[in-house]
């Protein structure tokens, strides 16, 4: 169970994520969506210890996270893989090399300096490029895939650490379509299948809709929305997005369940 308590992050006089509440059981896949602005990337990153609140708690089960400090705030960011828009992978590096530095934090720093990685590490780090669908891209440098490979080889990488939670910050918001979809689908089957808790920010409501159980709305630091897909109707996104009656939810859709229409 993760349990966040009034958690305040403020910058200067910008309050970012104001006296936000949530309680999430495991295991859970969860969709953070709002506006640019609403404070979502900040929720995450301090979920991560990223980023420190100013005030507020994170509970996870028993533990309170925003105390932890030094090896005990160590471990806990690999109990919680965080996995960004751009990738961030080592672009001129292989693809395996990539997935074992997700052992980094595990390792002495005397076989990190010289890239030495233990064969079982290896041998893992295959298996899990090959449940997601890329070990044929294992040799080749991280700048040859494509963008739904890269961020399929970063989603390897977070589960080389065997992480209880993943954090995902706009997975899919630099890619097209089709990789868009492939992305998601692995972040849903790690969630159903190792029954890891996924929490991703989504800036399109029909992904949040398609592949979460439960949607989170945030407008200008506050939840303002939480429940199921099936609760978020235009007039609650209208809500979210603070948007007049204008408002059209094909401006956050990325087509996906159009796409999913087009025969094989
Ligand atoms: N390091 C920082 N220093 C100062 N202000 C910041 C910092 N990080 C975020 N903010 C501010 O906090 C607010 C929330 O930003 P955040 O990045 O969390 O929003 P977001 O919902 O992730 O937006 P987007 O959809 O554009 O990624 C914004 O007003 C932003 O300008
Ligand atoms: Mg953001």
């Amino acid at each position: 169970m993760l349990s966040i308590h009034k958690l305040t992050k403020a910058f200067g006089p910008n309050v970012a994520v104001d006296q936000a509440d949530i309680e999430i059981a495991n295991p859970a896949m969860v969709g953070i969506i709002g506006r640019s602005g609403a404070g979502k990337s900040t929720l995450l990153r301090m979920m991560n210890r990223l980023s420190d609140a100013t005030s507020g708690k994170i509970v996870y089960e028993g533990c309170d996270i925003t105390e932890l400090r030094g090896k005990d705030k160590r471990h806990w960011q690999s109990e919680c893989a965080m996995i960004f828009q751009q990738f961030n992978l080592v672009p001129r590096m292989d693809v395996v090399s990539n997935v074992l530095h997700g052992t980094l934090n595990q390792r002495s720093t005397v076989s990190t300096v010289f890239n030495l990685f233990p064969k079982a590490d290896i041998h893992r780090a295959i298996d899990i490029l090959e449940r997601l669908g890329i070990a044929e891209h294992g040799p080749k440098r991280a700048e040859a895939l494509s963008g739904g490979q890269q961020q399929r080889v970063a989603i390897a990488r977070a589960l080389m650490q065997d992480p209880k939670i993943i954090l995902a910050d706009e997975p899919i918001a630099s890619l097209d379509p089709m990789n868009a979809q492939v992305v998601m689908q692995s972040l849903r089957r790690i969630h159903e299948e190792d029954g890891r808790m996924v929490i991703a920010n989504l800036h399109t409501l029909d992904t949040a809709r398609r592949y979460c159980d439960r949607v989170i709305g945030m407008r200008d630091g506050r939840i303002v929305f939480d429940g199921t897909p099936e609760q978020l109707t235009t007039g609650a996104a209208r809500d979210i997005y603070g948007a007049d009656d204008s408002f059209s939810e094909a401006a956050t859709s990325t087509e996906i369940q159009a796409l999913d229409r087009i025969p094989a």
